[in-house]
């Protein structure tokens, strides 16, 4: 295979180690290793996720995509060699966000890839070692990784090893609890600055938003804000949220904390607790029904109304909607008393009930 960048082999594998020792450094340095309330099962989860891709999964990738290549189309084997860096580093960049925006929002709006996925979700905390918590299926078929193999033996090796570098390092720092840009929101003369650079790349506080357990605070929003690199795709695609703020709860409003082992393997091996989604034969349940659920409300609170109708909470947001394109709607009460919730979901006045549910029965 060619060379990488700067004619170095796996120079980039370097690279990327070392932002993570950087990061990890830092955290270190900050205190927040020492205050981490992270299990044994999430540093296996994260550490070992890295390794197996770093090690196995990627160069798995690019060993069959060059094998497959070399075999069934080899005229084409470094046909884009000659591009200059330039042309080649956006090339591979751009197409490569715009395939992980997909996947990664897919894995949100769909049950099957929201498992493998979920892993990721779990973390109570954001770290620099988070964004490798995945189910290992889930990084075999993600698409960008096979884009990655596919500009490699297009003939753009380099290219692939410096977009690599840059990725990994908004994307490590956009994970770490090193909240490099929350400094700068704080004065008024780097306001055209982030705005700017908010709207080019992923910073912390856009990808926290996502990584926050629930809409209610106003902050986070784990349906939106779905980018690696760059920010981009949410603005075109209408998922962008821009508060310049971190949540202060991470994870998954429902979290039954699965071992690693059946979050890293599932399919192959299922979670031991029942409730888990990725517990043998969990299926979602419609939980809606024809009659409204009367309720106190107070006066100034915030409630999460499910939309979905999974929630075995009704009216109310569990977190069930995951692994759907379904969020809950978010509302404060006006007045304190009771009020009638709708649970058929064909309300046209939500969250509250306007009698459409006696047209459904
Ligand atoms: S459980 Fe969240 S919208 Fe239904």
């Amino acid at each position: 295979m060619e060379n990488g960048l700067f004619g170095i082999e796996n120079l980039d594998t370097y690279f990327v180690v070392g932002i993570l020792v950087f990061f990890g450094i830092l955290e270190t340095i900050a205190g927040y290793l020492h205050s981490s309330k992270r299990t044994g099962s999430d540093w296996i989860q994260e550490v070992g996720s890295f390794v197996v891709l770093a090690v196995l999964i990627k160069p798995g990738i690019v060993l069959a995509v060059w094998s497959l290549g070399v075999l069934l189309f080899p005229n084409i084997q470094f046909t884009l060699s000659h591009w200059s860096i330039w042309l080649m580093l956006p090339f591979y960049l751009l197409i490569d966000d715009v395939l992980q925006y997909w996947y990664h929002r897919s894995a949100h709006e769909y049950e099957w890839l929201w498992k493998l996925h979920r892993p990721h979700h779990q973390a109570e905390e954001m770290g620099f070692f988070v964004s490798y918590r995945n189910a290992a299926l889930y990084y075999v078929l993600m698409p960008n990784l096979w884009w990655v193999a596919i500009v490699t033996f297009l003939g753009g090796a380099p290219s692939v090893a410096l977009g690599l570098i840059l990725k990994q390092l908004v994307i490590i720092g956009s994970h770490s609890r090193i909240k490099w840009d929350a400094f700068l929101y704080k004065y008024k003369i780097f306001n055209p600055l982030m705005t700017l650079l908010e709207r080019i790349i992923i910073t912390p506080a856009f990808h926290h938003a996502h990584h926050g357990k629930s809409i209610k605070d106003g902050i986070s929003d784990p349906n939106g804000n779905y980018g690696n690199t760059f920010s981009l795709w949410d603005q075109i695609f209408g998922t962008a949220i821009f508060t310049r703020q971190f949540p202060m709860e991470y994870g998954l409003q429902t979290n039954p904390k699965d071992k690693w082992t059946a979050s890293w393997f599932y399919p192959f091996i299922k979670s031991d607790k029942p409730e888990s989604e990725i517990a043998k034969g969990f299926k979602k349940q419609n939980n809606t029904k024809a009659e409204p659920t009367e309720i106190h409300l107070e006066k100034g609170e915030k409630y999460l109304w499910c939309q979905c109708g999974f929630s075995r909470n009704q009216p109310f947001c569990d977190g069930s909607h995951h692994g759907t394109k379904h969020k809950p709607l978010l509302f404060e009460a006006q007045r304190s008393g009771k009020v009638r919730l709708c649970n058929c979901k064909a309300t046209k006045a939500a969250p509250f009930c306007d009698d459409s549910h006696i047209t459904l029965t």
